[in-house]
């Protein structure tokens, strides 16, 4: 074989090894807070899950005052015939109140939990019901089908993800072109936010974790209380 031909193939491959290593996450393990599972993303301790024991704390009286859930939603712009995901759901807090907005679409209230996934399906059937679906995620996959979804609503979970990058790459497969991701955290950058530490998140921080995954950020609205509402497009 030619030796110019021999480089160029060598230069090939070093691309290919190079575009792998871009995409390939490193996570790194090293004891840290009491709240997080010891690994360790883009310099962030990953915080453990929320167990469905906690879900009387989501479905608290307090929450629409403390949170503005309801500014949150309209921040979404939901049109009725819209397709959400709400990844990270618990006990479907959003779910209903985005299954009002959006008569002629359909919410996926996707987790990991089946005790969260039962205790939304009881509240369907009580409520009769027909445009929300419950999904089981996996660790590394939303189970939802490419190209599907208009908008994904992540309220309080992204920090919690164990595989953050996979979960990410599962998401943006599962958008449509035009979609948007809406991502809440607990603003890391104020002490004045009554939340622990690893469960909240700096907006330098989260976008510098999306960019890594291919979305774009767009903007973030500054109108809740306690939140980051950064919106991300996908790429
Ligand atoms: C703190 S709760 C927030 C629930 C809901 N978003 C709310 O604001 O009321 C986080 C939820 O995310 C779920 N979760 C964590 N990792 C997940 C994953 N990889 N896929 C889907 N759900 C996940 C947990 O089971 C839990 O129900």
């Amino acid at each position: 074989m030619p030796l110019r031909k021999v480089i160029a193939l060598l230069l090939v491959g070093l691309n290919s090894l190079c575009i792998w290593a871009q995409e390939t996450p490193t996570y790194t393990y090293k004891k840290g807070d009491r709240d997080g599972i010891g690994k360790w993303y883009m310099g962030r301790e990953i915080a453990h899950i929320m167990g469905f024991q906690g879900m009387s704390w989501l479905e608290r009286p307090e929450r629409e005052k403390e949170e503005h859930t309801t500014r949150l939603l309209k921040n979404m712009n939901i049109k009725p015939e819209d397709t959400i995901a709400d990844i990270g759901a618990g006990s479907g807090y959003h779910v209903f109140k985005m299954a009002k907005k959006a008569t002629l679409g359909h919410i996926f209230a996707v987790d990991i939990q089946d005790e969260m996934l039962t205790a939304i399906q009881s509240k369907i059937r009580i409520r009769a019901l027909e445009n929300i679906t419950t999904v089981k995620g996996g660790e590394q996959e939303v189970n939802l089908k490419p190209n599907s979804v208009d908008k994904m609503l992540l309220v309080d979970v992204y920090h919690e993800f164990n595989f953050p990058f996979e979960m990410l790459r599962s998401i943006h497969k599962a958008m449509r072109k035009n979609g948007k991701l809406y991502l809440i955290e607990y603003r890391g950058e104020d002490v004045q936010v009554p939340i622990k530490k690893l469960h909240k998140m700096t907006k330098k921080q989260a976008v510098k974790e999306l960019e890594a995954a291919g979305f774009k950020f767009e903007r973030n609205i500054e109108n809740l209380p306690w939140q980051h509402c950064l919106i991300f497009m996908k790429r």
